[in-house]
């Protein structure tokens, strides 16, 4: 079964997309197509890139960054759950794409995005998609931007979905399942 990982790309300890990604993960998880796994950036603790090479060699000196290699190594695809700041993407997601190179290569990932204003943080997305291609990872054409985040998180800090959402975030999952197919297909 190919393995999703669902990345959380917010290290800060309140964040409030921390329940979305969640939301994600178990949505995910309740198809029948991925093995999934949720990845918490700041659970994870990368450090700022300290790595002496390049990334594209692959030859990493820091346990922590061997570690994330095998991780990334080990998934087929992803979805980043990202939050938007300040009109662009996290600094701690670009941080740990940067590590790491052939890993993400020909990987599909899905984009959902999050803000506490209007945008649902889209414009993060658009500026992430060029970075996403020079690493060789395949963004979904579909993505979700999901505004006013801190209205959407309940006392029981769960992310308060609509059924609107969730058909919109299976539509992303959708798109990463079927850019696994169109992969698989090209291999055999
Ligand atoms: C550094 C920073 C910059 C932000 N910039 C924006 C912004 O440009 N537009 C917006 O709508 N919300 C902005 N916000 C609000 C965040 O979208 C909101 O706080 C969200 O919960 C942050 O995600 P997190 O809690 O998972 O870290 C910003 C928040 C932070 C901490």
């Amino acid at each position: 079964m190919p393995r999703l990982y669902v990345i959380s790309a917010s290290t800060r300890p309140t964040s409030t997309g921390r329940p979305l990604a969640a939301w994600v993960a178990e949505l995910a998880a309740s198809r029948t197509e991925f093995d999934t796994t949720l990845i918490d950036l700041g659970e994870l603790g990368l450090p700022f890139l300290d790595e002496p090479e390049h990334p594209s060699g692959g030859r990493y000196v820091h346990q922590h960054t061997k570690q994330w290699s095998a991780k990334v190594d080990s998934a087929d695809c992803f979805v980043f759950v990202m939050p938007m700041y300040n009109g662009g993407f996290s600094a701690p997601l670009k941080n740990a794409i940067d590590f790491l190179y052939q890993e993400w290569k020909d990987k599909p990932v899905g984009l959902i995005s999050y803000s506490a204003g209007t945008s649902g943080g889209a414009p993060a997305i658009e500026m992430i998609r060029p970075v996403l291609g020079r690493v060789g990872l395949r963004p979904a054409e579909k993505s979700l931007s999901i505004p006013g985040i801190e209205e959407r998180i309940g006392e029981d800090q769960r992310f308060l979905a609509t059924p609107e959402l969730t058909a919109q975030a299976g539509a992303v999952l959708d798109e990463v399942t079927e850019a696994l197919a169109a992969t698989e297909s090209a291999v055999a």
